[in-house]
């Protein structure tokens, strides 16, 4: 089983952008959590990251038949990006939407989600260790092994 993991947006730049607000960790940290966390459960994962919304949605397409559910942060498009929310819908795979901040205790515009709309589960707030917790729940969800 292998697990798409995409992170858009200006996510390349964590461990030094607004450590107050998104923690230290880089983008490396984050996909060996996710890789880590896959691993546990006989699964691979594959991540992706790009600050482009076109380049996400040819990810998100190319998910179909190669890989069995997606973990997404989608950064800043989240909030504005219906393309990425079809793509997603189109594609039809078990979707889990992160973010590393509680989107919801922030500006109103972070607020509104239109990949939480297609997305099976949806964990803000808890740092670098959402996307832990977002791969044990899809791995779970599409029926591999617990480690
Ligand atoms: C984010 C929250 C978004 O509002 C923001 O635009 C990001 C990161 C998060 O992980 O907390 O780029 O998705």
């Amino acid at each position: 089983l292998s697990i798409l993991l995409l992170n858009g947006p200006n996510l390349n730049l964590l461990g030094t952008r607004e450590p107050g607000i998104y923690g230290t960790s880089t983008l490396a940290d984050v996909e060996e959590t996710a890789r880590t966390a896959a691993a546990a459960r006989g699964c691979t994962l594959r991540a992706f990251q790009s600050n482009s919304e076109g380049a996400l949605i040819d990810a998100i397409h190319g998910a179909a038949g190669t890989a069995g559910g997606i973990v997404i942060n989608a950064g800043a498009y989240t909030h504005t990006s219906i393309a990425i929310a079809d793509a997603l819908a189109a594609v039809g795979l078990p979707v889990v939407e992160v973010h590393l901040s509680n989107v919801h205790r922030r500006e109103a515009f972070r607020h509104t989600s239109y990949i939480s709309a297609v997305a099976g589960a949806v964990i803000v707030g808890a740092g670098i260790e959402g996307y832990r917790f977002a791969v044990e729940h899809l791995a779970a969800r599409l029926g591999a092994p617990a480690g």
